[in-house]
C-alpha cells in the first residue's frame, strides 16, 4: 500500500511545497521530474526550515536552505554542506511518482508512522 501525498502539478518545476504526511510537517522539492521529500526539521536546533509558506530553497534554487541560521542542504540527499549542522542530514522520506501523482512508498509510510508514535 502507498499513500498519495500531492500531484506533480502542485509543485513548481524547480520549487518546493510544504505538506503534512501522517500529521508530520514535511516538504517536497521538485527538480524537473525528480521529487525529494523531507521532514521539516532542521538538524541544527530542530526548528522548521522555512519562515514563508512553501519556501525551502535558496535564491538560486540550488540548495534547501534553513532560514534560521542559513544552513544549506543538498536537494538530492538532504546533506548539510554549509552552516552550523554541516555533515548532518535532513530526514528523508522515500516517494515515487506515478501518472503525475506523488506517493509515499510503503517503507516511508512505515517510518512516518513510527515517528508519529515517538
Ligand atoms: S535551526 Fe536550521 S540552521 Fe539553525
Amino acid at each position: 500500500m502507498t499513500q498519495h501525498i500531492c500531484t506533480m502539478d502542485e509543485l513548481p518545476e524547480f520549487g518546493s511545497l510544504e505538506l503534512k504526511v501522517n500529521g508530520n510537517a514535511c516538504f517536497a522539492v521538485r527538480q524537473g521530474q525528480e521529487i525529494y521529500l523531507y521532514r521539516n526539521i532542521c538538524p541544527h536546533l530542530g526548528l522548521p526550515l522555512n519562515l514563508m509558506p512553501d519556501q525551502f530553497l535558496d535564491y538560486d534554487k540550488r540548495y534547501i536552505q534553513c532560514t534560521s541560521h542559513g544552513a544549506l542542504f543538498k536537494i538530492g540527499t538532504g546533506l548539510c554542506v554549509v552552516g552550523p549542522c554541516q555533515g548532518k542530514s535532513l530526514q528523508s522520506l522515500a516517494c515515487e511518482v506515478r501518472e503525475g501523482m506523488v506517493f509515499l512508498t510503503e517503507d516511508a509510510l512505515a517510518k512516518s508512522a513510527e515517528s508519529e508514535n515517538e
